[in-house]
């Protein structure tokens, strides 16, 4: 009995190891697909490119707004977020280009995971608690 527990404790403890592993390939990932396909309109670190996100362009367009965890983006339940990221902002009169296309699934899914890597310790817990 005590060699079993033993033997489940492993397993448990190896395939946490497992996912921990998965997510920071993941991440990984979704850090080298931003700085290919997102960083040049949301910033390098994604913290946008102008000083207020909210202040419409000469052209009366907003810039892109910043998705480090100090703007709307944390709002968003995963699925909401792969939909901007496929469909890009058409949907709601914005002009992010769609990156159904062009990119993998697995991209995509990497790409929303580098994002909410970003994002500070108590925003995770909220975002957690809301939509995982
Ligand atoms: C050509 C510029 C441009 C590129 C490239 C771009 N975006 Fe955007 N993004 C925007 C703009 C502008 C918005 C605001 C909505 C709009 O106007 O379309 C936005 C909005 C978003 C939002 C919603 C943010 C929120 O707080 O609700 C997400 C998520 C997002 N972008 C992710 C990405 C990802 C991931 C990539 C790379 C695959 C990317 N964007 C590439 C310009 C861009």
């Amino acid at each position: 009995m005590k060699i079993l527990m033993i033997f489940v404790v492993l397993l448990l403890v190896s395939c946490d190891k497992d996912t921990t592993q998965n997510k920071k390939s993941s991440i990984a990932l979704g850090k080298i697909t931003f700085a290919n396909n997102c960083a040049t309109c949301h910033g390098d670190k994604a913290q946008s490119t102008v000083e207020d996100w909210r202040k419409p362009l000469p052209n009366g367009s907003y810039p892109a707004p910043p998705l480090n965890g100090t703007a709307h983006t944390w709002h968003h339940s995963p699925a909401s977020l792969l939909g901007t990221i496929n469909n890009g902002g058409k949907e709601f009169g914005g002009w992010m280009p769609a990156f159904k296309e062009k990119l993998s699934s697995d991209e995509k899914e990497a790409l929303i995971d580098y994002i909410y890597d970003l994002w500070p310790q108590e925003i995770k817990e909220q975002y957690d608690k809301r939509f995982k």
